[in-house]
C-alpha cells in the first residue's frame, strides 16, 4: 500500500464528474487500499476517488475515530435511495484544509452501492456516517462543500484562499470555480 497526494482546491479533477465502476479490477482493489491508508494517515473520516486524482465512483469512509478500521466503510457506485429530515453541522474536507463552514443537509439517508467484493449493499445511516456519506457522494459529483454554503460565506471563503494560495506561491491568475 502506499499513500496517495490529496487533490487541494482548485484542482479541476475535483470538479469532475466521476465514472462508474463497470470491473472492480485490480487496479481498483490497489486503489481502495492507498485511499483507505491515505484517509487514516490524513487522518480525514472520509475520502473520494476523485481527492486522490481519479474521477471513478469510489468513496472509503471509516467515522469511527477512536478505532481507526472499526467503521470502516467502502462504496463502489454508490446511489442515495432515500433521505428524511435536515441537519446543520460544521464541516471541513482534505481536499480544502484549515477550512470549516456549517452545511445543512439531509438527517438521514439509505444509500445503495457495492462492497470491494461486488455486492450489493444497502446503509441505513444518520449521524455523522449519514453527513459523511453525503459529503462524500457529493465528490463524485464533482461538487464541494463550499457550494452548499451561503454566497456571502463563500465569497469570504474565496478571498481568504486566494490569499492563502498566493502566500504559498500558487499561479496568480489562478481562478477559483
Ligand atoms: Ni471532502
Amino acid at each position: 500500500m502506499s499513500l496517495l497526494p490529496i487533490s487541494i482546491y482548485p484542482d479541476p479533477v475535483l470538479r469532475q464528474k466521476a465514472e462508474r465502476v463497470e470491473n472492480i479490477d485490480d487496479s481498483i482493489q490497489r486503489l481502495i487500499d492507498n485511499m483507505i491508508e491515505t484517509m487514516h494517515e490524513a487522518p480525514g473520516i472520509g475520502l473520494a476517488a476523485n481527492q486522490v486524482g481519479r474521477p471513478v465512483r469510489v468513496v472509503v469512509l471509516d467515522v469511527e475515530r477512536r478505532e481507526p478500521g472499526a467503521g470502516l466503510l467502502v462504496l463502489i457506485n454508490p446511489e442515495l435511495i432515500s433521505a428524511a429530515g435536515k441537519t446543520k453541522s460544521e464541516e471541513g474536507c482534505l481536499s480544502i484544509p484549515g477550512y470549516f463552514a456549517s452545511v445543512t443537509r439531509h438527517q438521514e439517508v439509505v444509500v445503495r452501492g457495492l462492497d470491494r467484493q461486488g455486492q450489493t449493499i444497502e446503509i441505513a445511516a444518520d449521524g455523522l456516517l449519514s453527513i459523511a456519506l453525503q459529503h462524500e457522494m457529493d465528490h463524485l459529483e464533482g461538487k464541494l462543500f463550499i457550494d452548499r454554503i451561503s454566497a456571502i460565506a463563500r465569497d469570504i471563503f474565496k478571498r481568504r484562499w486566494k490569499k492563502k494560495l498566493r502566500e504559498e506561491g500558487a499561479e496568480p491568475q489562478l481562478c477559483l470555480d
